[in-house]
């Protein structure tokens, strides 16, 4: 009894590796899109994946096919942070097929996007977890989750989405995200790698059984963007950076230094040392936290916010001087200066705030165009009456971090021979690139590709640092936390490099 169970699980398994012979799901197919009166440069697909049996947690897609070759093509998955923001940020903002621009009108008009991530890979755009974006559980009592829960989820939607798309399952895999997906994506590959052991495991087990090779997801490797990834080397990443960045005085630098010995994150610090660390916090307030060089948008009234409980920096997001402004916008978790995450539950805006607004968001194409119901109705997202408007950043989730430091991560799987881009926009504050710097010197590996500039489109793109077992740390000069929002040329040529396995 027992084996055949087994042998049943086993069989549906396999038929996940190959023994499907069907295609993309037509009615997937996105044909037109609301703003754009031209032809897709590829093919678009969208909608929902139910996760389980009974079709409660639905995870809302949207996949562009690349428009070189979809088929040879490597297959990324892009996942924004938050913890509880909408990937369809990146796809508005950064990276996807098309450049939003508002209009008078509450439609934004969309123009192709030269520098869109799908030049050169298939890429999946994902609302995760449930209760983010377009996806939605029919039992709100998930929308209380964790890491290990987002983690098992998207694994669970990826197995089926490549049962859905198996054209697409011998691609080589990547996982890509940035700020707090700095924790999911190393908790996703690593869900991922343990899945495909076990499906290993169950074939050997059956003596008839067909000879698998092939693993489900062909997971290569990973790419990660500002990312959160341990406590105490994002919590000392402050200073040094604000003292780098000529943000603060030399002395000032000195005097931290001595009275906090060097270490900034430890909640048990001296007296003496939260003063200094206070005093840093301070002197770099004024300052748009997301990029130090840029101004920051804000509405025109900002009444409604509960002033007094906001930095001074997020008061400030907002004006600039380009006639196609770049957005200034928070994220729907925020870390004030010296509160970065830290285990447990991460508040949301509208558990920092009375208003439940992000304050000094810019997000108003993206807000306008994914609510249209035109648009809903085009990318096949359920209707705003049934599952709420689509939020930057959702403030119906609880969100425990409980994965803990990413850095065990990050190391099972570099040794385990998956590659790793760890990149950072120099210009953000929010996750500042000493600390990504910090924790991937730390791992020991042997540096093979000394600190040196990266050139891209004949000037230096930033500066890198390679190391053994794959593991790359990247800089983009001059670009805040959302890094192909500020420097899209420069992204998709590191991006297409890391995917090609070529130096940088
Ligand atoms: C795309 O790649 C596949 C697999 O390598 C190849 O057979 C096909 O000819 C390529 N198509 C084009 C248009 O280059
Ligand atoms: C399964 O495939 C592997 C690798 O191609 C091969 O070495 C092995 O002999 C095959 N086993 C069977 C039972 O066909
Ligand atoms: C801070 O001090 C408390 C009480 O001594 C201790 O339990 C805790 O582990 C310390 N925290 C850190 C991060 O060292
Ligand atoms: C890393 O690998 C070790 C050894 O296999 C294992 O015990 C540990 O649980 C893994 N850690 C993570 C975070 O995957
Ligand atoms: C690094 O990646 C390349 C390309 O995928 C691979 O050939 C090589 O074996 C990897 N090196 C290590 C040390 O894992």
């Amino acid at each position: 009894m027992g084996w055949l169970v087994e042998l049943f699980v086993s069989l549906i398994l396999l038929s996940l590796s190959f023994a499907i012979t069907d295609s993309a799901p037509q009615s997937a197919l996105i044909t037109k899109l609301p703003g754009f009166n031209n032809k897709f440069s590829s093919k678009h697909y969208a909608g929902y994946v139910a996760i389980d049996k009974e079709g409660r947690k639905n995870f809302w897609y949207y996949f562009v096919e690349s428009e070189r070759n979809a088929s040879k093509d490597p297959i990324v998955l892009w996942l924004n942070g938050g913890p509880g923001c909408s990937s369809m940020d990146g796809f508005v903002y950064e990276h996807g097929p098309f450049n939003f621009e508002r209009t008078k009108t509450n439609n934004p008009r969309l123009h192709p996007n030269r520098y869109s991530w799908s030049k050169v890979s298939n890429i999946i755009y994902l609302d995760s977890p449930v209760g983010v974006g377009y996806s939605y559980s029919k039992d709100k009592s998930d929308y209380t989750t964790s890491d290990t829960k987002t983690a098992s989820d998207s694994h669970a939607f990826l197995i089926k989405w490549f049962k859905m798309f198996p054209e697409f399952q011998s691609n080589p895999f990547f996982i890509s995200g940035e700020s707090y997906a700095g924790i999911y994506v190393p908790t996703l590959a690593s869900k991922i790698v343990k899945g495909n052991k076990n499906v290993i495991k169950k074939h050997k087990k059956i003596k008839r059984s067909i000879n698998v090779t092939k693993p489900i997801i062909n997971l290569k490797g990973y790419l990660v963007g500002n990312g959160v990834t341990d406590p105490v080397f994002d919590g000392n990443a402050l200073v040094p950076f604000a003292h780098g960045m000529a943000l603060i005085s030399n002395e000032l630098f000195e005097e931290t230094r001595t009275a906090c010995k060097g270490k900034y994150s430890n909640e048990n610090v001296s007296d003496g040392c939260k003063v200094k660390i206070k005093k840093v916090s301070d002197g770099v307030s004024l300052l748009n936290i997301y990029n130090i060089l840029e101004p920051c948008y804000h509405k025109k009234s900002i009444s409604t916010f509960d002033i007094g409980s906001l930095p001074p920096s997020f008061l400030k997001l907002g004006k600039t001087e380009k006639s196609l402004p770049v957005r200034k916008r928070m994220f729907g978790r925020a870390w004030p200066l010296g509160a970065f995450v830290r285990p447990g539950i991460v508040p949301s805006w509208s558990q920092l705030l009375a208003d439940s607004s992000v304050p000094c968001i810019d997000d108003r194409v993206a807000t306008a165009w994914l609510n249209d119901p035109a648009v809903r109705k085009a990318v096949h997202a359920k209707e705003e009456n049934e599952i709420g408007r689509w939020e930057l950043c959702s403030s119906q989730i609880t969100y425990d971090h409980n994965a803990g430091s990413m850095i065990e991560f990050h190391r099972n799987l570099t040794l385990s021979g998956y590659r790793a881009l760890i990149y950072s926009g120099d210009h953000d504050m929010c996750v500042p690139y000493t600390g990504s710097e910090a924790w991937t010197k730390s791992m020991g590996y042997k540096v093979v590709d000394k600190w040196r500039p990266w050139i891209s489109n004949g000037e230096v793109g930033g500066f890198t640092q390679g190391y053994d077992n794959n593991l790359t740390f990247l800089t983009i000069k001059g670009a805040g936390h959302t890094v192909p929002e500020y420097k899209p040329q420069e992204a998709l040529d590191f991006y297409s490099r890391f995917l090609a396995g070529k130096k940088m």
